[in-house]
């Protein structure tokens, strides 16, 4: 009998598989980073090369059988769960891009989604698909690939071209072009998706010039979708999970009722609520969104999405060079005893909710000459506690019942510096689980539920461990003021 489940887990910065055993334990892990495409003289774009994703996350998963001694057949089923929104279009004869993947975090629809909302587009927009008019959903950057790549729009108006997210090209390739597919989660930040009816919508695709035939079939997150057909390695394991990564989390938290929440610090930070099976827009600059069913049943999550979270510490490794490890970036920023006023806004890439506003720029503000590598690093890790915040504040006006905890989770919340000043910031105790793989977790789970390796969510629910709980212990309040300021001049700078 199998006895493995496989996460692919395809983020923005690196593909990894996660292997997992019947009781939920992690057997082996792989990571591939993969080259993040800034084109020159472009700011505000970012591009990845689709075929570095494929064989990026191909050989992350052979690489983790081979380690763990298992072969395919002793894998019972994938679950794929990937960076959303990014925006992949190409031609389904010969399998080739037409151009780059155009990544989630890319500004370049930024001019168009502003004339969207000029024509006063936005609030049947959102009242559809539980979005606003940003560039960081794909649907104004698939319109982009075929109004700048010559002959795509032709070749897309003939049914040539297909589209689809990074889940979609994953398993298209997987399945040898026979599965052209994507799953509620993913769909639903597209622009594209009416999450109210549950279908692609006709007047959306016409509102952002996306021709239907060039979209996936929808389906379902936990569901048997048919075998791994290529020779890359997998040939034979079904594919039994889809999810975008932080609805997968959220599901891999067992954040399954109501009022559930947690925040994943990955490239960016995302905090989720589910929000049952009721559609609600938000009144606080916040989106609505699709979470994981595993009955089949829409059921709606709450979320607050900011761009730059983990990446601010990137930064500092790979562009100003401060630090030789990201893990390194705890011991430098606690050196100092705080930012010594130093205030950061990361918005290298604008400004996600709830400030909504493309066109802001990354800034320091608060330097001195005794200003230190330190205070940076330390105002960086406050950055993203800060960000945080404004998301909590923003969910809890928008919610019945303010949150009473925060369930945490990805690669950034292993610091327990900022874990800690999480919690003095939001006054609320911040739960850490022991793995931290929430997010493979949940695709492994959705998969593993499909054909039955376990039996139900109660069954899952027994193996969650207790984890470690960072209660607030001082008060940052006075902070908020400052860091508002800061967020205001950073507004507007790239426009
Ligand atoms: O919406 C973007 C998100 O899916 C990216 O996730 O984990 O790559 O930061 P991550």
């Amino acid at each position: 009998m199998s006895q493995y489940i496989l996460a692919l887990d395809q983020g923005t910065t690196s593909s990894r598989a996660i292997l997992f055993d019947r009781v939920g334990a992690l057997i082996g892990t792989a990571q591939h980073e993969f080259t993040q495409i800034f084109p020159a003289g472009k700011q505000g774009w970012v591009e990845h090369d689709p075929f570095e994703i494929l064989t990026s996350q191909m050989s992350a998963a052979v690489e983790v059988l081979g380690r763990a001694g298992v072969r395919p057949r002793d894998v019972a089923a994938i679950g794929i769960t990937n960076q959303r929104e990014t925006a992949i279009v190409w031609d389904r004869e010969t399998g080739r891009p037409v151009y780059n993947a155009v990544v989630w975090q890319d500004r370049r629809t930024a001019d168009a989604c502003a004339e969207l909302v000029k024509s006063g587009a936005e609030d049947d927009v959102r009242r559809r698909t539980g979005l606003r008019l940003d560039p960081y959903f794909s649907g104004t950057k698939v319109a982009w690939i075929l109004d700048n790549i010559s002959g795509a729009r032709e070749r897309a108006e003939r049914g040539e071209l297909a589209f689809g997210t990074v889940d979609s090209w994953l398993i298209w390739n997987l399945t040898s072009g026979k599965r052209h597919i994507t799953d509620r989660t993913n769909a639903s930040r597209t622009l594209l998706y009416n999450i109210v009816e549950d279908r692609w919508d006709d007047e959306l695709l016409r509102l952002l010039r996306v021709p239907r035939s060039m979209m996936p079939e929808v389906v379902w997150s936990s569901e048997a979708l048919g075998p791994v057909s290529t020779t890359l390695g997998l040939e034979g394991v079904e594919i039994a999970g889809i999810a975008g990564d932080q609805q997968s989390a959220l599901f891999g938290q067992m954040c399954t009722r109501p009022g559930d929440a947690k925040n994943t610090y990955g490239t960016g930070c995302f905090l989720l609520q589910h929000m049952g099976s009721t559609f609600r827009q938000s009144e606080h600059r916040l989106l609505t969104t699709l979470a994981c069913s595993v009955d089949r049943k829409l059921e709606y999550a709450l979320e607050g999405s900011v761009f730059i979270g983990g990446a601010v510490v990137q930064w500092l490794r790979d562009g100003l060079g401060i630090i030789d490890s990201s893990s390194d970036v705890e011991a430098l920023a606690l050196s100092v005893p705080d930012s010594g006023g130093v205030m950061f806004v990361p918005a290298f890439t604008g400004m996600g909710a709830p400030h909504w506003d493309p066109y802001a720029s990354g800034m320091m503000i608060g330097i001195g000459r005794g200003t230190t590598k330190a205070h940076i690093a330390r105002a960086a890790v406050d950055s993203i506690a800060l960000q945080t915040a404004d998301l909590m504040r923003a969910m809890n006006a928008d919610t019945p019942a303010p949150l009473r905890e925060l369930r945490v989770d990805g690669g950034a919340a292993a610091n327990n510096m900022l874990m800690q000043f999480q919690a003095d910031l939001l006054s609320v105790p911040v739960h850490r689980p022991a793995c931290l793989e929430t997010t493979a977790m949940g695709a492994a789970f959705l998969a593993g539920l499909a054909v039955g390796f376990w039996p139900n969510t109660d069954e899952i629910q027994r193996k969650q461990d207790a984890g470690t709980v960072f209660q607030p212990q001082h008060d940052y309040s006075a902070l908020d003021a400052r860091w508002q300021e800061a967020i205001a001049r950073a507004k507007g700078w790239n426009r």
